[in-house]
C-alpha cells in the first residue's frame, strides 16, 4: 500500500507515487570534521492530491533546518540568472510599478540579485529572507532586507510599517513554503487591491516530461501546475490572471495571481489548463510512469559509473547543485564512483555533499588535471557550463548527462 498523507492546500488525501528513500538535507555541506552520526536524514517521497491535484512531498523537513545562517545558495552564481532576474526587474518597473512611489516585497530574495535593480532605481522595496549569511550580502549591495520567514504574522506587520504592496514577487520560494494558507493569508493582507502577487517556480510539466527528478529534494515541497495553483489561488481569495513559462532552471512557469475579480485570466491561462488536461498531466498514471522513468535513470547511471571505475577512467562532477543529493544519495553514488564535485560558491568548496560526503573543490582543481568524464549535475547551467569549459572538451573530456536520460557528450 503506498502512504498517505493530508494536503497542505485542501486537506483531501495525498497518495504517494514515489519514494526516493532515505535523503540527506540538500544544502547541508558538513566540514569533513562533522561527526557524521548526527547528519540528518528523512524520507524523501512525493505524492498527489486527489482533491486539488497539488503534487507535493510526503514529509515536511523543519524550516529552521534547511533556511539559517549558513544557507549556501547564493542566487547571483549565475551570470544567466543574474541576467534573468534583471530583465524581469526591468519589466516590473515598467508595467506594474509605475503608480507614485510603488512599494515592491520579495520573498526569498537570497543574496538581492533582484532587488538591487529595485535599490539601484530607487523604488520603494522590501526583501523577506530568513537565511541570515545571504540577507546579509542582500543589504550589502544596497537592498533593503528583513530577516524572517514569510507567513501571515510577518506580511501583517511589514503592512502596518510600510503599507501595502503593489507587486509580491518569489522565485524558487513559495514552492519551499508548506504553510501555504499562512502565506497566501499574507499576500491577501500585503497586496493592495489593484497589485499582483507573481512567483516562478519548477514546472510540473517540464518535470515529467524531461524526468527531472532531481527537482525532487527536501526544499522543494510543492510542484505547480497552473491547475493546482488556480485551485489554491481561488481558496485564498485570489484569482490566477496569467502563465507564462520559462527555460531557466530546466524548465519553469511564472505565475501571476491577483485578488480575486479585480483582473482578466489571460489566454495562456486557459492554453496551459488545456495543454495539462490533454496530457493528463496530474493524473496517477502518469506519475507512475514518471516513476518507471526514474528508477530506469538511476539504474542506467549507476551502470555506466560502475564501468567506468571498471575502465579505469577518471570521474568527476560539475556543480554541487542541491538538486544532486538526490542522485547521489539515489543512485549511490559515493566517492568511490566520482572522485571529487567542483562548484564556485565558497560556501560548498572543501565541505562534502550531503549523504554521500564527496568532497567539493574549486573549478581550478578541476582545469588543473582534466578528467576523462564530468558528471554535469548543473545541468540546468549546462550551455553557461560547457561553454566556459570548452579547454576541457578540447582536452578529450566528455561530459555525462542524466536528465532526460543517461548519456555521454
Ligand atoms: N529567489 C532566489 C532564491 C531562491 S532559494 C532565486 O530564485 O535564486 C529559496 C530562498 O527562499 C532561500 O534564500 C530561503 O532562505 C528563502 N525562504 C525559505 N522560506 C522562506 C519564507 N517562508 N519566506 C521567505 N523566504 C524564504
Ligand atoms: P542551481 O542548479 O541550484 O542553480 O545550483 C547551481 C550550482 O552550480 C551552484 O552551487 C553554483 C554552481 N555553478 C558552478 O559551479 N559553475 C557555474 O558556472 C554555474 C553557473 C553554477
Ligand atoms: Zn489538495
Amino acid at each position: 500500500m503506498p502512504s498517505t498523507s493530508q494536503c497542505r492546500v485542501c486537506g483531501d488525501q495525498v497518495t504517494e507515487f514515489f519514494d526516493f528513500g532515505r535523503q540527506p538535507l540538500s544544502d547541508a555541506f558538513h566540514t569533513p570534521g562533522f561527526d557524521f552520526e548526527k547528519e540528518f536524514f528523512f524520507r524523501l517521497a512525493v505524492g498527489l492530491c486527489q482533491g486539488c491535484t497539488m503534487v507535493q512531498l510526503m514529509e515536511e523537513v523543519p524550516r529552521d533546518n534547511m533556511f539559517h545562517e549558513e544557507y549556501p545558495y547564493h542566487s547571483s552564481g549565475s551570470a544567466y540568472m543574474r541576467e534573468h532576474f534583471e530583465g524581469l526587474a526591468k519589466r516590473l518597473l515598467a508595467t506594474e510599478l509605475t503608480a507614485d512611489d510603488p512599494f515592491v516585497v520579495e520573498l526569498g530574495c537570497n543574496d538581492g540579485v533582484m532587488l538591487k535593480v529595485m535599490a539601484e532605481s530607487g523604488v520603494r522595496h522590501l526583501g523577506v529572507e530568513p537565511s541570515g549569511g545571504v540577507a546579509d550580502v542582500a543589504a550589502a549591495k544596497g537592498v533593503r532586507v528583513r530577516k524572517s520567514f514569510f507567513e501571515e504574522s510577518t506580511a501583517k506587520e511589514i503592512a502596518a510599517e510600510d503599507g501595502r504592496a503593489d507587486v509580491i514577487y518569489a522565485a524558487n520560494t513559495l514552492c519551499h513554503i508548506p504553510y501555504m494558507e499562512s502565506v497566501l493569508s499574507g499576500v491577501r493582507a500585503l497586496l493592495k487591491p489593484t497589485g499582483v502577487f507573481v512567483f516562478e517556480d519548477p514546472y510540473l510539466g517540464d518535470i515529467v516530461e524531461r524526468t527531472s527528478f532531481d527537482q525532487i529534494y527536501d526544499e522543494h515541497f510543492f510542484f505547480f501546475t497552473a491547475r493546482s495553483v488556480r485551485e489554491m489561488a481561488a481558496r485564498n481569495g485570489l484569482e490566477l490572471v496569467d502563465v507564462e513559462r520559462l527555460p531557466v532552471h530546466g524548465g519553469e512557469v511564472r505565475y501571476t495571481l491577483a485578488p480575486a475579480g479585480e483582473r482578466t485570466p489571460s489566454q495562456a491561462v486557459a492554453d496551459l489548463l488545456r495543454d495539462e488536461a490533454e496530457s493528463g498531466l496530474a493524473e496517477p498514471a502518469t506519475l507512475q510512469e514518471f516513476g518507471r522513468k526514474v528508477t530506469v535513470i538511476r539504474d542506467d547511471l549507476t551502470g555506466l559509473l560502475r564501468r567506468l571505475k571498471d575502465e579505469g577512467k577518471k570521474v568527476v562532477a560539475y556543480g554541487a547543485t542541491a538538486k544532486s543529493a538526490t542522485v547521489t544519495n539515489l543512485c549511490g553514488i559515493t566517492p568511490d564512483l566520482v572522485s571529487f564535485v567542483c562548484d564556485t560558491t565558497p560556501a560548498k568548496q572543501g565541505r562534502v555533499t550531503p549523504g554521500t560526503h564527496i568532497p567539493v573543490v574549486t573549478p581550478d582543481t578541476f582545469a588543473a588535471d582534466y578528467p576523462d568524464y564530468a558528471l554535469l549535475f548543473a545541468w540546468n547551467h549546462a550551455d553557461e557550463i560547457m561553454a566556459k569549459e570548452q579547454a576541457f572538451r578540447d582536452a578529450g573530456g566528455k561530459w555525462i548527462l542524466y536528465v532526460p536520460d543517461v548519456r555521454i557528450v
